[in-house]
């Protein structure tokens, strides 16, 4: 259960919450303020030349706004947005399906574009480069070159693992933009801002208490958001308060600096099996099991911002903060205590 909440993928549970919680407008996004401003810039320099909007590829870890920024865009240039993921088009026909039906200006969002197999990609450059397609139709000697144009339009891509784009492709998108974790005050507001779409009475402190334990991650905040209240209702009146926050996110068995299970596994392996570092990217990779891409885009961010990790040129650190943390949970492990 630790494990599902805290876990920044998507859940079914999630698409219902999302559709229900994202922001429709720029304005209506909170933080990523850098992020905002220059979106807005691009979009109405666009509008005013009444041209498609440059390419645009968001990238940065699972929950912080990817496809909720890509559906902005589209609103915000007041254009149709059509959705799809890299592993979905299979065959470079499937592609010219979906940029053929497109109109002027019209967004094509791709998630997970770092997933498009290569024929694909390949056959998307010219498609992207000068909106033109070139396929080939059939197989043997009846096969023959087909010559598409498109209309003008956007591809706004998402990824999570920006290092597995290709070098073409990343060439492709004009608007290069990295979207990262929230800080505990965005976190808040965020919690605050969801708390009222979904009719939920909440203290400020309580919003406090869950975006202090959400591990920088919209998506956390708003599935942790739902499952206290859920607590409130049974336990209490219904109203989520610090003390009430406090109880049902233990009883979660969410950590207390909002890390999940991977995070404390990189901490104590650097600190137990090396000394506290420096270790290098790749060994700690090998040590905890996970690919060290992921661990880099991913997982440090995250423990760099609340002051866990330190990166320094001859490897990873652990701070004393990482000490304090591991020191803490190995008395309340000792002390029966969840953790
Ligand atoms: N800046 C933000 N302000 C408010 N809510 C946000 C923000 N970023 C993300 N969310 C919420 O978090 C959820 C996950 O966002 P999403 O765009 O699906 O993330 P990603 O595509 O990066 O995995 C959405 O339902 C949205 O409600
Ligand atoms: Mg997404």
């Amino acid at each position: 259960m630790k494990k599902n909440i805290i876990a920044p993928s998507k859940t079914m549970e999630d698409n219902e919450l999302d559709l229900k919680l994202r922001p429709q407008l720029l304005k209506e996004f909170v933080g990523q303020e850098k992020v905002k401003e220059q979106l807005q810039i691009f979009i109405d320099a666009a509008k005013k030349r009444g041209e498609a909007l440059d390419h645009v590829l968001f990238y940065g870890p699972p929950g912080l706004g990817k496809t909720t920024l890509a559906y902005i865009v589209g609103r915000e240039l007041g254009v149709n947005i059509n959705s799809t993921s890299g592993p979905v088009i299979e065959r470079p026909i499937d592609l010219s399906a979906i940029l053929s039906h497109l109109n002027k200006r019209d967004v094509l969002f791709i998630d997970e574009v770092h997933r498009l197999n290569h024929i694909v990609e390949e056959i998307l450059y010219p498609g992207m480069e000068d909106f033109k397609l070139d396929i080939m139709i059939g197989k043997g000697p009846s096969a023959r070159s087909v010559k598409l144009e498109l209309q003008p339009f956007t591809l706004i891509g998402a990824t999570t693992r920006a290092g597995m784009i290709t070098a073409p492709l990343r060439a492709r998108f004009g608007v290069l933009i990295r979207v990262g974790y929230y800080n505990h005050g965005e976190m808040r507001q965020i919690v605050n801002r969801s708390a009222d779409i979904l009719g939920i009475e909440i203290e400020d402190e309580g919003a406090v208490e869950i975006a202090k334990r959400s591990r920088g991650t919209p998506r956390i905040a708003n599935r942790l958001l739902k499952r206290v209240r859920d607590y409130a209702e049974v336990k209490a009146d219904g109203r989520i308060d610090e003390d009430v926050a406090q109880q049902a996110l233990e009883m979660l068995e969410v950590d207390r600096f909002g890390l999940d299970d991977m995070d404390k596994l990189i901490l104590s392996t650097i600190i137990e099996k090396f000394g506290g570092g420096p270790v290098g990217l790749q060994t700690i990779s090998v040590a905890v099991g996970e690919e060290s891409d992921t661990i880099e885009e991913v997982y440090e961010p995250y423990l760099v911002q609340e002051g866990f990790l330190e990166r320094s040129p001859r490897g990873r650190i652990a701070t004393k903060r990482a000490y304090e943390c591991l020191e803490l949970r190995k008395r309340s492990e000792k002390q029966g205590e969840l953790w």
